[in-house]
């Protein structure tokens, strides 16, 4: 087998997820030493020190001093749209928050929460059929992961009617209908450079319009909330106008999770995880990724079958580090998709040569061991693969109680400031 023992300096960065600046820096520091191509002197690192940082990197052991941790300090109710499979609505129950009823339109996501919550209420179906008048005034928060579509602009500022026939749209006029103190979008990073920023800004134009301003959009990183997994989720929080307590984000923790955390005994779960049906690789993909070593990918692999198992984009430059990947024991698992065996996407076990199973697909997402998901092994790992790690719904959770909790304790002052100066 053929290994690449250098990696170039924007290959490393890629690799390691570290910009080129900070690791000339580490150069300088001495944290990752780089050493010098004879011919054009540029920097190289050998694959045996970064393999050697990585290790160091996730498995120190650091004194975790924050806390996110917060007791609700009376029942808060929400109201979860595009409720999947249940991550984010499994989070917030595990944060203290009580979900009313959660809507989502696929059947086999459906039946995943009502065979695991028989008392949750599931409102199945597409979300435009449904009217949340009867929730009006009665929910804390109204939380939804809208899938993002464009919307068509006529040049100005986009109104809520504007926006007809996006699911976004489906979002807000519930927003409106239930009148909630807060309300939470989730979505991808890539909702930033949609339609270079268009669509988001026309997000916020509408919570505006809708009485909700917004919170500046921050997009959180799923391994800084106990999730063994790079993943990352953008946030975009509205709170009602006429409330002034102010929102804050949950603290990033220090302490990185990485893919043993994910599947053995330890901190994140108290056994391995456990056996479960999984899918697998065709013959040929096998031969090829059985010759990747833990933590590498397709420039492992000699540079005959490289050519071969690329086709065409062996040519195209640019890293392609999520090709022929394997995952190492040591590191986080890169962000899982809505399948486990795409060939841009790939994430092979770091032991043995398939996917991951549907059990580890889900403790990679922090589901508990007892959630179970119903429908065929590709609606499984569709399900699992579409969620907000129930972790980072978890800290979210936390955040919303905490915005709770403070909203009512002022208002609840105010009341009776009001009810003193009317008995005197
Ligand atoms: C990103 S996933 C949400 C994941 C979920 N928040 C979780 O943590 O597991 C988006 C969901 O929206 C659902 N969806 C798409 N269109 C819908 C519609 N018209 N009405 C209701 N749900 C819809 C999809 O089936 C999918 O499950």
């Amino acid at each position: 087998m053929v290994m690449k023992e250098y990696l170039s300096l924007a290959e490393t960065a890629e690799l390691i997820g570290k910009s080129k600046e900070t690791l000339r820096r580490w150069d300088n520091e001495g944290i990752l030493n780089a050493v010098r191509e004879p011919v054009s002197n540029y920097r190289v690192y050998r694959r045996k020190d970064i393999e050697k940082l990585l290790g160091k990197l996730f498995d120190e052991v650091v004194e975790e001093e924050v806390s996110n941790y917060v007791e609700p300090e009376k029942d808060y109710n929400v109201l979860e749209l595009f409720a999947g499979a249940g991550g984010l609505a499994v989070g917030m129950e595990k944060a203290g928050l009580k979900c009313v009823a959660l809507n989502e339109i696929d059947k086999w996501a459906c039946q995943t929460l009502r065979k695991n919550r028989p008392n949750w209420n599931v409102l199945e179906g597409d979300i435009k059929n449904f009217d949340f008048s009867e929730y009006k005034n009665s929910v804390d928060v109204v939380t939804g992961g809208f899938p993002c579509q464009a919307f068509s602009y006529a040049g100005k500022k986009l109104g809520l009617n504007d926006a007809r026939g996006t699911l976004f749209y489906e979002f807000a006029r519930v927003v409106k209908e239930v009148n909630p103190l807060i309300c939470i979008g989730e979505n991808v990073r890539g909702l930033l450079s949609h339609e270079k920023g268009k669509t988001l800004e026309g997000m916020i134009s509408i919570l505006d319009e809708i009485g909700y301003k917004v919170v500046p959009v921050q997009v959180l990183k799923a391994i800084h909330y106990k999730v063994p997994q790079k993943r990352e989720r953008l946030i975009l929080v509205g709170i009602r106008k006429d409330i002034d307590t102010v929102y804050k984000y949950p603290e990033p923790y220090n302490k990185i999770y990485n893919l043993s955390d994910a599947l053995k005994k330890g901190d994140l779960f108290d056994t391995n995880v456990p056996k479960s049906e999984g899918s697998k690789y065709p013959k040929h993909k096998k031969e090829v990724l059985d010759l990747v070593p833990p933590k590498g990918y397709w420039r492992d692999l000699p540079i005959n079958i490289q050519k071969e198992y690329m086709g065409k984009s062996f040519y195209l430059g640019g890293g392609k580090t999520g090709m022929a990947r394997r995952i190492g024991w040591d590191e986080p698992s890169l962000t899982l998709t809505c399948s486990p065996a795409q060939k841009q996407t790939e994430r092979c076990h770091p032991d043995e040569t398939r996917p991951f199973t549907v059990r580890e697909y889900a403790r990679i997402q922090t589901f508990p061991d007892e959630w179970q998901f119903m429908g065929s092994i590709s609606q499984q790992y569709k399900q699992i693969g579409n969620a907000v790690p129930c972790n980072l719904g978890k800290e979210i959770g936390y955040s919303i109680i905490n915005f709770l909790n403070e909203y009512y304790l002022k208002s609840n002052k105010s009341e009776a400031s009001i009810s003193l100066a009317k008995a005197l």
